[in-house]
């Protein structure tokens, strides 16, 4: 079993190139079924969450190429409409392939995408949100059966939440669908729009994407496009960690600033100096981290929970308290544990995490239970003293394309082991 191993302690120095989205790539993969020909998706990252999109694409009849970062997706003979369980079991964000499916097939069979270690992931929003379009759905024996008697019509759906998957489900169902569909409290994500721009250059006629309200109107075909992920926002703040807890100063290229609007305050907040040119990133960290006071996550353009757990990792560094609420997911400090095992001093009520810095970090013997949570505590390893073990690297692999590779490339002292 492979294991990572830090040795703690050594500013981290240099130039990174960030990777492409996971949470846009992967909408994206599931939209290419509902266009015709051969899609190009450029800059997309080298993850596990990626290939089980890939296992899904060519379990439904597709081509899929993927080298260097770029995946070619042909549909010409997608013509399945089953997701099998074990497939929809390796990622469940899975779901997001079912309005596509339908779209193109009418009809579509997946097994209920299940929760994950951030606690149960429902889907009732992303159903409610299908049957208005026109799709049927039962429910045996834990699967959807889905299908469409007189094909997807377009209608006006105010979101109860503003759901990222719901949003893409819908958008993907409503591309095609007769008529012209609203979505009200749509999700804002930077990856909606990402998703939305792939459409878009298929054909597609989307507007509003990236605010609350979106309006689709349906359109006859699509023609498969060439297009490039944007950079992963989450994996950058979580390069700005390690560089923050390490006392390092590093480069961070090829990012898009405005989708960190909400996240650089926090750190100039811990003193660490940031300045932007072009699509660049320089950070350097400050002699002595001040905590943060106050981080509530929430929907875009709010904070984003899903770059909580590095950031709660880095003011386990801090010199003073630092209050966390998550707004999101009910299970999401699960790693907290973890990072007491290393000396943190991490109280968890709830939704509320009180870390009180200050107190002396050290290397141990640590597991992932989770991607974000994994990724907490390779920072957690960076800045400490001593040496640090971390298992459970399947999680960390879902969403980090060659993490040990970039924290090396930045003189971080990491290795890959095996026991
Ligand atoms: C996406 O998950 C991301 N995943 C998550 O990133 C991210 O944390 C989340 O959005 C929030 O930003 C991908 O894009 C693949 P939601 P998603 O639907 O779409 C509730 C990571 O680490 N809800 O916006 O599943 C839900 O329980 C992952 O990269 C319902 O109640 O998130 C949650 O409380 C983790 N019913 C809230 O809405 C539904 O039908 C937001 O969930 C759907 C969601």
């Amino acid at each position: 079993m492979e294991y990572i191993k830090i040795r703690g302690g050594k500013p981290l120095e240099g130039e990174l190139n960030i990777q492409g989205a996971k949470n846009s790539a992967l909408p994206i993969l599931a939209a290419t079924l509902v266009c015709d020909g051969k899609s190009e998706i450029h800059n997309c990252p080298n993850i596990t969450d990626v290939d089980a999109a890939i296992n899904i694409l060519k379990q439904l009849g597709c081509t899929v190429e993927n080298k260097s970062n770029v995946v070619s997706v042909c549909t010409d003979n997608a013509n399945c409409k089953e997701i099998p369980d074990n497939l929809m079991r390796e990622m469940r964000s899975s779901i997001v392939f079912l309005g596509a499916i339908i779209s193109r097939c009418g009809s579509a069979v997946l097994s209920f995408p299940g929760g994950c270690e951030l606690g149960p992931r429902p889907i009732d929003i992303h159903l409610s949100s299908l049957r208005k379009i026109g799709v049927k759905i039962e429910e045996s024996g834990g699967k959807l059966l889905c299908f469409t008697e007189n094909g997807l019509k377009g209608c006006e759906i105010d979101l109860p939440i503003p759901s990222v998957g719901a949003t893409e489900n819908i958008l993907l169902a409503s591309v095609k669908a007769k008529g012209k569909t609203i979505i009200r409290n749509a999700a804002r994500e930077p990856e909606i729009v990402d998703l939305s721009n792939f459409l878009i250059s298929a054909g597609a006629k989307i507007f509003g994407a990236g605010e609350s309200t979106i309006v689709i109107e349906g359109v006859k075909n699509l023609k498969a496009p060439i297009h490039r992920v944007i950079p992963d926002r989450i994996v950058t703040a979580t390069y700005m960690c390690c560089t923050a807890v390490t006392k390092g100063e590093t480069l961070l290229k090829d990012i898009y600033p405005e989708h960190l609007n909400s996240i650089i305050p926090l750190f100039l907040e811990t003193g660490c100096d940031i300045n932007i040119t072009n699509n660049n990133l320089h950070i350097k960290a400050p002699k002595i981290l001040k905590p943060i006071k106050l981080t509530r996550t929430g929907f875009y353009p709010g904070f984003p929970t899903d770059a909580g757990p590095t950031i709660i990792a880095m003011t386990c560094f801090a010199k003073g308290t630092s209050v966390f609420v998550e707004t999101i997911f009910e299970n999401r400090y699960k790693y907290a544990g973890e990072l007491t095992r290393m000396g943190a001093n991490i109280r968890v009520e709830g939704r509320v995490a009180v870390v009180e810095g200050n107190t002396e970090i050290s290397g141990a013997k640590v597991e992932a239970w989770d991607l974000r949570g994994g990724a907490a505590l390779v920072v957690a390893g960076l800045g400490c003293s001593g040496e640090t073990t971390i298992s459970g690297l399947n999680h960390i692999y879902r969403g980090y394309d060659d993490i040990v590779g970039s924290i090396k490339s930045l003189s971080g002292d990491i290795s890959l082991q095996s026991m």
